[in-house]
């Protein structure tokens, strides 16, 4: 097969087989199709879409570039949530740990950044120490212990996925449905799940601007899942202002401990016991119970310490990652809050530093928003609306000025 041929006729909208779509994943995966094809290839998908039996294909042929997960005949229902990005979408680093309270398993295989979001690998990597390279064997050997391991695709499970997340964060071509939909189900597949819940998500800050967009993806991801024999619940959430009132790796990982001990903000705590819920077996009240009795918040503990961090670490977060510059936003007017725009915040963490431009780029784990007011809230002029965390003087300003276009307020 000839792969300038295969992207040209992609490029004009036409469909590829099975054996061509795998052939471009296994050649890819295996380095001898270079970054400048399948970014070429992934636009023209971006651009001409793909069949639902092209989707397919993309799906399986990027779980087939590794393996599954296989697991002993003792093992409980084995769950997970994976959601389509959102900002200060932090809800992995809270529902994992909960749910492994609970008689399941959760072998969470996350991604990193990708466009205007942040990636649980990349918020787990800011808890020093924290390894998501964990191998098939490992995973369920610490499944067995503490019932929760939270990793990256690996050389064993979805290494299509790894690299081709990487090129779509950094070449406009991550707000695709075929791309998207191959890109979570590929994942979620070889993690072998008996029930998954999806968080998909529609607004400003998420990839599907509007609800119908959404809609069809949510739909796309259940038939996937659905006839690979998983058990695949939807829910839809607006993003059009940030989830909760922190954004940025290290910052987020300090809110979700919040919520896992109890406190934190309301929107976070509800959409993660909301996702939970669907697929726990306790139910929702043992869920509350874990995370206001400190259960849940012992679990994260344990997962740390197996996962190479210390987990008094966690209490020092904020001092490990202190930002050289922390500076106050202010009201600019008072009335009730109508805007806090998700887009808006999330491309301001990115020039903060929180995410990538190039493939391999390092990111600052210290910098991003905290203290962000809520839309629905009253404020006065001169108010604190958010305090921004960055690495100088004139990145903080311009965050502020960005900070300052996403806000509306209406007397
Ligand atoms: N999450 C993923 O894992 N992949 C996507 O493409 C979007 C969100």
């Amino acid at each position: 097969m000839h792969i300038p041929t295969l992207i040209e006729r992609k490029r004009d909208g036409g469909p590829l087989s099975e054996d061509e779509v795998r052939f471009l994943i296994r050649e890819f995966t295996e380095g001898r199709l270079p970054d400048y094809q399948m970014s070429a290839f992934a636009m023209a998908v971006y651009f001409k879409g793909m069949s639902a039996d092209e989707t397919t294909f993309l799906t399986l042929a990027m779980l087939d570039s590794g393996g599954k997960m296989s697991y002993p005949a003792t093992a409980p229902r084995i769950v997970d949530k994976h959601s389509t990005g959102g900002i200060g979408d932090k809800t992995s680093l809270i529902l994992a740990p909960l749910l492994a309270c609970d008689e399941v398993w959760v072998p969470m295989i996350s991604g990193r950044g990708l466009g205007i979001t942040g990636g649980t690998l990349d918020k787990l990597e800011s808890i020093p120490g924290f390894s998501v390279n964990v191998s098939g064997d490992e995973a369920v050997r610490q499944l067995g212990k503490i019932g929760v391991v939270m990793m990256g695709q690996t050389a064993d499970f979805c290494p299509a996925d790894k690299k081709l997340y990487a090129l779509r964060d950094v070449t406009a071509t991550v707000p695709s449905q075929p791309l998207i939909v191959a890109s979570i189900m590929s994942k979620k597949l070889a993690e072998s799940l008996d029930a998954l819940v999806l968080d998909v998500k529609f607004g400003s800050g998420a990839f599907m601007k509007t609800r119908p967009e959404a809609e069809s993806l949510g739909s796309a991801m259940q038939a996937v899942g659905g006839a690979m024999g998983v058990e695949t619940r939807v829910l839809y959430h607006p993003m059009d202002e940030p989830l909760g009132r922190s954004v940025g790796n290290a910052l987020e990982v300090v809110e979700a401990i919040q919520v896992l001990e109890g406190g934190g903000p309301g929107d976070l705590r509800k959409m993660t016991l909301d996702l939970a819920a669907e697929v726990s077996v306790a139910g929702r009240d043992k869920l509350e119970q874990w995370l206001d009795d400190g259960t849940a918040r012992a679990k994260l503990d344990e997962l740390v310490a197996c996962q190479g961090g210390d987990p008094d670490d966690l209490k020092r977060l904020e001092e490990i990652h202190a930002a050289p510059v922390i500076r106050e936003v202010h009201a600019p007017g008072s009335g009730q809050i109508t805007r806090m725009d998700a887009d808006t915040i999330g491309r301001a963490s990115l020039a903060l530093g929180a995410g990538r431009s190039r493939t391999g780029d390092s990111i600052d784990f210290s910098v991003g928003f905290d203290r962000l007011a809520k839309v629905g809230e009253v404020v006065k002029a001169g108010d604190v609306i958010g305090r921004i965390h960055a690495a100088s003087a004139s990145a903080a300003e311009e965050a502020g000025e960005r900070v300052e276009e996403g806000f509306q307020c209406e007397s």
